[in-house]
């Protein structure tokens, strides 16, 4: 049994608390990590303001270089942090690894970007301050709460936490219960990388019953989640004057407006519909097309949906099972309203357990709660809308506003349709997707709150300092 500790001022943490982590496929423990108590979470927040000025005071140079001792520890147990991941979240080996690389990619481009985090400097010559020459130049909020989902345990956490870190902040990192061994392993990684007391720190419990302690700390200075509307829309409601970013939940839609590549739009559609089991927030969880151009749509759709494989993380399965039973009862709840209203199953309506064979639902209306809820699984629902107008309604309706895919050969109909979308990014004949991790990343609307992506994250955890040179 994988046994891992919070991690607080550089020392691993064992209260005699424990939070099992069970494993999606086997339903059964993967591990156990650190169940914190408040007066433990407190001291991980006094250890990042200890350490914060000291770090803060490196040179940009020296903070990366121990940085880049964390991101070749990763390289070197790579196979095992892919192995954990896809123990306790269920993503299969291949993806996993993916996942893991993808984060090195990310480091090494943040290291770069933070290089390139010029000062801004202005005269005053514009408002007639002629003697006046403003440097403003980009310093550390201090003390960042970076909390990530279940989805991406290890991507999502350390897209927060080396951009906070490489500019001179300190973290205090909640992992996703599902996603707590992999996060309480950075924590080793940390220690190969000899990282400075307290700077970094993990902060391991169950979020129902830590969650309020961990984002009400007032040693807090920025907050960057990623997860569930509900539980950003709590931190929201906290009202405190602490700059948040935060990426929620989504409900892409796909416009499919007509028949000149069908292969290459139902592969997009298929690939971003049932990717990690339809457990990402820029998954597409709906497709708006013309009866016409469904008729044909839908039967191709159908081939690729039949040949995805079905089967557990050790089998590289393209679906395997969902996070947890209360996952799978809520997307069989969806599938079953729209069955009973009328919809049409072409393909799935069937489980184990938590394993979902993908199910593909044609004939969905608005009436139905699969046009509107997000899933997180692997079900994908065909709209069928005979006007782009009406398409674009629906699209708009949505309480969500993360991303959208339009496809269409005609560049300008697809940019003025992309422009009437409200979502944070429309995509022009692909699948919706959060990459590359280099460019912004944002939702609208319930779908989130200010902007991820490599420098907008530098950004968002540092703020001016100004000089003005009177001469
Ligand atoms: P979640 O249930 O909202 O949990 C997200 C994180 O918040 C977890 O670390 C969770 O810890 C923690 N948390 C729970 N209650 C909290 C509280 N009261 N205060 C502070 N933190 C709390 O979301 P999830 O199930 O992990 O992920 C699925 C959702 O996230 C979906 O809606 C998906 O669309 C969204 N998502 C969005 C993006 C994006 O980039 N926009 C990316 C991935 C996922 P516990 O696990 O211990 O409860
Ligand atoms: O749900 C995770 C979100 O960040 C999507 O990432 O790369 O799968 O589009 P990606």
């Amino acid at each position: 049994m994988r046994e891992l500790k919070a991690f607080i001022n550089n020392e691993f943490i064992n209260n005699g608390e424990w939070l099992e982590i069970i494993n999606p496929t086997t339903l059964l423990p993967a591990g156990k990590v650190t169940a914190l108590k408040a007066e433990d979470i407190n001291k991980a927040y006094s250890a990042a303001r200890n350490a914060q000025k000291d770090w803060e005071k490196l040179a940009l140079l020296e903070r990366i270089s121990i940085l880049k001792k964390f991101r070749d520890a990763i390289l070197k147990h790579q196979d095992e942090i892919a192995k954990i991941m896809s123990e306790e979240i269920a993503k299969n080996l291949k993806d996993s690894l993916a996942e893991v690389l993808r984060t090195v990619e990310i480091i090494d481009y943040t290291f770069e970007e933070a290089k390139r985090m010029d000062p801004l400097a202005m005269t005053g010559e514009g408002m007639g301050a002629k003697n006046k020459l403003g440097i403003f130049e980009r310093v550390a909020k201090g003390v960042i709460l970076a909390i990530s989902p279940f989805n991406y345990p290890f991507n999502l956490a350390l897209a927060k936490i080396i951009p906070a870190l490489v500019m001179g902040n300190t973290v205090v990192f909640k992992p996703a219960t599902a996603g707590s061994l992999t996060g309480a392993y950075m924590a080793k990684l940390a220690i190969e990388a000899d990282f400075p007391k307290g700077i970094f720190n993990v902060v391991t419990g169950r979020g129902r019953e830590v969650g309020d302690i961990i984002t009400s700390n007032p040693e807090i200075d920025m907050i960057s989640f990623t997860g569930s509307v509900g539980i950003g829309n709590q931190i929201r409601a906290k009202g405190s004057s602490t700059d948040l970013v935060l990426e929620l939940g989504g409900k892409d839609p796909a416009l499919v407006l007509d028949d000149r590549d069908l292969e290459k739009y139902a592969s997009e559609i298929v690939t971003g519909a049932f990717g990690y089991s339809g457990q990402r927030c820029t998954a597409i969880k709906r497709v708006f097309v013309n009866d016409q151009i469904a008729d044909k749509l839908v039967p191709i759709i159908k081939k690729h949906v039949e040949k995805l494989s079905v089967g557990t993380p050790e089998q590289n399965a393209f679906i395997t099972p969902v996070i947890d039973e209360k996952s799978s009862d809520f997307i069989q709840g969806l599938i079953d309203d729209a069955k009973q209203k009328g919809a049409k199953i072409l393909f799935g309506d069937k489980r184990e357990k938590n394993l979902m064979w993908p199910t593909l639902v044609d004939y969905v209306t608005p009436d139905m709660k699969l046009a509107w809820e997000e899933p997180f699984g692997p079900v994908l629902p065909i709209l069928r809308v005979n006007s782009i107008e009406e398409m674009i309604k629906l699209a708009n309706k949505s309480n969500f506003g993360l991303q959208a895919s339009v496809f269409c050969q005609d560049i300008s109909t697809a940019i003025n349709v992309a422009k009437q979308i409200e979502t944070g990014t429309v995509n022009i004949n692909s699948k919706s997707q959060r990459g590359p991790d280099c460019f912004p990343f944002l939702g609208i609307k319930d779908s989130g709150e200010g902007v991820q992506g490599i420098r907008e994250s530098l950004i968002s955890m540092t703020r001016y300092k100004g000089i003005v040179i009177n001469y």
